[in-house]
C-alpha cells in the first residue's frame, strides 16, 4: 500500500485552509493508504516560543486533528519529538545536504528575514523534514505548494545518500492539491487563508465561534460587479465564496454559481453550510478537550506505531553508512 506521510506545525490554530485545503483530505486518505501524521514539534522551536507553548499547542493541535477525523486506530498520528529518531536522523540528513543547497531554500530566506533571532535550526530545517519523511519509507506527501522545494531537497539528500551508502531510502514524491482547492482570505482573496496576525478578519478557525465565523464570512470582500461568477481571476472574493460554498456542501463551484444571483444569499448560504461543516468537528474537540489523558493514550499508540518504523529505518541507515554497532 501507498505509504503517506505528512506533518504540520503545532503554532496558532487550525484555519478552514488548513481544513478544506488539506487535513480533509488526510482525513479521507488514512483509510486508501498506509498514512502517518506528524504534529511537527520540533519544527516549531527553529522560532523562538515562550516555555510551554508548544507543548500545549501540541496537544490542542492533536485533538483537533481527531475531532476532524484523523483516527488513530485507522492511521498513525503522532508527535514528532515522542519518536527520537527524527533527531538522530536529522543528523544524518544535515550530513549529506550541502551548505548550497540549504542556501537556496525560498523558506528560509523568508523567515530569516521577518525574525530577529534567525537560529542555526531554521537553516537546517529541511533536513529534520528529511528526516520526518524518509524515516516512513514514504511515497507520497501531501503538501502545499510553498512545500515543493522541500520535498525535493528530501529527494536530493535521499538520492545522494542511496549514492553514497547504497539503497537505504525511498524517494517521495510531493502531492500538491490543485490551486483551486485553496481557500484564500475573506478580506483580501488574491491572498491565500493564513495565520498571520494581520489577517484575524479574513481568517476563519475551525474552533472559532459559530456566529464569528457567520459574521466574517458575511462581511467577505467582493467587488461591484454584482454578477455570480467562478473566475478567480477576475472576481477572487466571489471565487472564494463559491468554492468554500462547494467544499462544504460537496458541489462544484462553477455549477453553483448559476443558483445565485445576488451576492447576499451566496455569503448566507456560504456561511451556513461552514457553520454546519464545522459544528460537529467542534462538538468532538470538546469532548477531547475535557479528557487530555485520553488523548495522550491515543498519542502513545501512535507514538510506539511510528518508533518501529522509524528505529528500523535508522538500524538500517547506520549500518549502511558502517557505523560502529553498539
Ligand atoms: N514544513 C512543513 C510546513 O511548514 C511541515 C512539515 C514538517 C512537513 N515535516 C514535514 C510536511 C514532513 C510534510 C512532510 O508546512
Amino acid at each position: 500500500m501507498t505509504r503517506v506521510f505528512s506533518g504540520i506545525q503545532p503554532s496558532g490554530e487550525l484555519h478552514l485552509g488548513n481544513y478544506l485545503g488539506a487535513v480533509r483530505n488526510w482525513v479521507a486518505m488514512q483509510h486508501e493508504t498506509d498514512a502517518v501524521f506528524c504534529v511537527v514539534d520540533l519544527h516549531a522551536l527553529t522560532l523562538p516560543k515562550p516555555p510551554g507553548e508548544v507543548g500545549r499547542e501540541s496537544l490542542r493541535l492533536s485533538q483537533l486533528l481527531m475531532a476532524t477525523g484523523l483516527d488513530p486506530e485507522v492511521c498513525i498520528l503522532f508527535v514528532q519529538s515522542h519518536v527520537r529518531e527524527h533527531t538522530e536522523c536529522a543528523w544524518l540528513m544535515q550530513c549529506n545536504v550541502s551548505f548550497g543547497e540549504l542556501s537556496r531554500m525560498v523558506q528560509f530566506k523568508d523567515k530569516s528575514d521577518q525574525h530577529e533571532f534567525v537560529s542555526g535550526s531554521l537553516f537546517t530545517y529541511p533536513a529534520l523534514q528529511a528526516a520526518d519523511i524518509l524515516l516512513y519509507d514514504t511515497n507520497e506527501v501531501p503538501v502545499g505548494e510553498d512545500q515543493r522545494q522541500h520535498i525535493e531537497i528530501t529527494r536530493d539528500i535521499a538520492e545522494r545518500f542511496n549514492g553514497r551508502f547504497g539503497e537505504t531510502f525511498v524517494l517521495p514524491q510531493a502531492v500538491i492539491p490543485p490551486a483551486g482547492a485553496r481557500v484564500m482570505d475573506l478580506q483580501n482573496p488574491s491572498n491565500k487563508m493564513s495565520k498571520s496576525l494581520d489577517s484575524e478578519k479574513g481568517t476563519v478557525n475551525v474552533l472559532d465561534d459559530p456566529k464569528r465565523i457567520a459574521k466574517e464570512i458575511r462581511s467577505a470582500v467582493t467587488d461591484n460587479d454584482g454578477a455570480v461568477r467562478f473566475d478567480f481571476a477576475e472576481k477572487p472574493g466571489v471565487s472564494n465564496l463559491l468554492s468554500i460554498l462547494a467544499a462544504a456542501t460537496g458541489g462544484d463551484p462553477a455549477a453553483l454559481a448559476d443558483d445565485y444571483d445576488q451576492y447576499g444569499q451566496l455569503k448566507v448560504d456560504a456561511a451556513d453550510a461552514v457553520v454546519a461543516l464545522l459544528e460537529p468537528i467542534q462538538a468532538r474537540f470538546a469532548e477531547l478537550e475535557a479528557d487530555p489523558a485520553e488523548t495522550a493514550r491515543l498519542l502513545k499508540i501512535g507514538a510506539d506505531k511510528a518508533r518501529e518504523i522509524a528505529s528500523n529505518t535508522m538500524t538500517r541507515a547506520k549500518e549502511n553508512i558502517g557505523l560502529l554497532a553498539d
